[in-house]
């Protein structure tokens, strides 16, 4: 229920606009108050009346007309609310609040709010996947901005599907509420200590060169904020990542397997541990301590097995965790796999997913996850990392509500 809450919704310029109507509709129904800005953009696509017609009140158009100055302004419009969902966020809406413009009545309130802020993005998948919506969506998520979908699935041009489509108006309003219960209501993990490891390790080869792997640590540092979120305090252990450090997550930064491990020792005890790092396997044995030079000898490296962080946690006497949790990243017969890999590191999940080339899921936005338990097999749909990442700490809570 939304009984008594004020929504200022800012309707973007895009076909997903047509949906807002309805979300307005929705909302009201749950007892809150809406107001509409609509950008020049989103007129492009429903229109002032339609808007104002539902809202109850006039939509909310320019920043320079007298008229809404003189009733509202710019300001108040910003303040007198609980809440701003953007809805839908195109890829330039998202820039101007990435980059703090004003120049326009949506991007001064959005800058000029003191409120919790949700965008819903919509947008071309190719939008979504470019880099510089990647770098402007980092800086909202690192800003504390909160954000439902985008959803996979079928564009309005005919025959593009991908990751791009708005959430549909009834998750919009689940967030909403989440977000506005969340912060009186109880939160799930609150007093839950978590550990998350994310992002590759490096092995030194000598001291410029190092073994990697294509990790971008997007959906460990996604797990670590939704617990976050969920009110748990967190310990992130990253390896190196293009990440920005997630706001208010004790961050440890580490390079090699080894130091990971250490950290997460140091770290312990905890409630939960969520190995979700692209730990390597194997390490240079002895690396060079200068550098190698060209055209000598080509040097022969000799590796040794990394240790096993996820097993070493899963199978300790003392300050073993209530829940271990580990991923595999497959390329064939994944569940099957999965299963081994459950049975044999002695952990409790594992979430299988399918990173064959094509899938796009290594380093990608998306991920397809296998729910391997000792009950079973549940297979999530494909989604954001994001949302992979609150379907889990929403498992996570509901696991350690249970009595044992
Ligand atoms: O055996 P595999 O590398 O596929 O197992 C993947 C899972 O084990 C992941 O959860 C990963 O974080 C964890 N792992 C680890 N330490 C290693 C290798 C994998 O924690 N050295």
């Amino acid at each position: 229920m939304l009984q008594g809450e004020r929504i200022l919704l800012v309707i973007g310029g895009g076909i997903a606009a047509y949906k807002s109507l309805d979300l307005i509709r929705r909302l009201q129904e749950r007892g809150a108050a809406v107001r509409a800005i609509l950008t020049k953009g989103g007129q492009q696509f429903i229109t002032p009346l339609a808007v104002g017609a539902i809202a109850g009140e006039r939509a909310f158009t320019d920043l320079f007309d007298p008229r809404s100055e003189f009733d509202v302004g710019h300001i108040r419009l910003a303040r007198e609310t609980d809440l701003v969902v953007v809805a839908p966020a195109t890829a330039d809406l998202l820039a101007k609040m990435a980059g703090g413009h004003a120049d326009d009545l949506a991007s001064t309130v959005l800058l000029a709010t003191d409120r919790p802020v949700l965008i819903a993005p919509a947008m071309n998948p190719r939008m979504w996947e470019h880099a510089a919506t990647r770098r402007n969506f980092a800086l909202l998520a690192a800003d504390g901005i909160a954000c439902v979908g985008p959803n996979a699935g079928a564009m309005a041009e005919r025959g593009e599907h991908g990751v791009g489509r708005m959430a549909e108006p009834l998750e919009i309003v689940a967030a909403i509420e989440q977000l506005l219960g969340g912060n009186e209501g109880v939160k799930p993990l609150q007093g839950r200590r978590v550990i998350v490891t994310s992002g590759p390790t490096h092995e030194p080869i000598d001291p410029v060169r190092y073994i990697a792997n294509r990790s971008s640590g997007r959906q460990g540092h996604a797990i670590a904020r939704a617990a976050a979120d969920a009110g748990a305090e967190v310990t992130l252990i990253s390896g190196p990542v293009d990440l920005p450090d997630p706001a208010g997550i004790n961050i440890v930064h580490v390079e090699t397997a080894r130091d990971m491990l250490e950290a997460v020792e140091k770290a312990l005890p905890a409630d939960v541990a969520v190995f979700a790092a692209a730990v390597a396997d194997w390490r240079v044995a002895a690396p060079n301590t200068r550098k190698f030079k060209k055209g000598t000898e080509v040097p022969a490296l000799v590796l040794a097995e990394n240790p096993d962080i996820l097993a070493a946690v899963a199978g300790r006497k003392s300050k073993r965790p209530a829940l271990v949790i580990g991923f595999a990243a497959e390329t064939e017969r994944v569940i099957e796999n999965a299963k081994m890999k459950l049975a044999r590191k002695h952990c409790d999940w594992i979430l299988a997913n399918d990173v064959s080339e094509g899938t796009g899921i290594m380093g990608g936005e998306s991920n397809r996850i296998h729910l391997v338990t000792a009950d079973g097999v549940e297979t999530w749909p494909l989604q954001p990392k994001r949302e992979v990442a609150r379907m889990l700490v929403s498992r996570i809570a509901a696991a350690l509500a249970r009595p044992s």
